[in-house]
């Protein structure tokens, strides 16, 4: 169990305030709270930061500008877009050892007016590096995976960018950066 922000990765946590910074984020969103550990550095980032968990989790020790939704994350998606101050960041970080919720909710993330919005999704497969990522049987998350459901992002200009420097559990991350960078 790693109770440090990011699975002790400083590298993709320092390229989250960057994004943050230079994207001005309101309303950070994580997938998968597990322990809140990476939810407590976010609310330091952002003025509100919606972290949701399917499994049972513990809400104790949040900060007060985390609200914490316990339901599936594609389903907690569609329901705080419509609300959340923008520009808001995503941190796509919700899988089970079985399956990934996380062409849903990109998929819900595309069909929304979400162009100003980077959108960061973790354990990715990384191209060129030995950085961990998720598989689930003979799917592996990676760029063919997601090629698909994030066309209307392409098509709006966003670039693709992955993590180039690891540490802690050295899992691959991939950026979905809109075009303002
Ligand atoms: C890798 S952990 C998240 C780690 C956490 N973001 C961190 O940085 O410390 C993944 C979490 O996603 C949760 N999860 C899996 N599928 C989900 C879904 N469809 N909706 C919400 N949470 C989900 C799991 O229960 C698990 O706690």
């Amino acid at each position: 169990m790693l109770l440090t922000p990011f699975e002790g990765d400083r590298f993709l946590f320092a390229e989250i305030v960057r994004l943050c910074a230079v994207h001005k984020i309101k309303t950070i969103v994580e997938t998968g709270t597990q322990y809140g550990s990476t939810t407590r550095a976010l609310a330091l980032l952002a003025d509100q930061v919606v972290t949701v968990e399917m499994a049972s989790f513990s809400v104790f020790g949040l900060p007060p500008n985390v609200l914490p939704l316990h339901m599936d994350s594609p389903e907690a998606l569609r329901m705080v877009l419509p609300d959340i101050a923008r520009p808001a960041l995503f941190y796509l970080d919700a899988h089970g050892p079985d399956k990934t919720p996380l062409l849903e909710e990109l998929s819900v993330l595309t069909k929304q007016v979400l162009f100003d919005c980077p959108i960061v999704i973790h354990d990715f497969q990384v191209p060129g590096k030995d950085f961990g990522f998720d598989q689930y049987g003979d799917q592996t998350v990676n760029l063919k995976f997601i090629s698909e459901v994030i066309s209307p992002l392409i098509n709006a200009g966003f670039s693709i960018v992955y993590n180039s420097q690891v540490e802690g559990a050295r899992r691959g991350a991939c950026f979905l950066i809109p075009k303002k960078e």
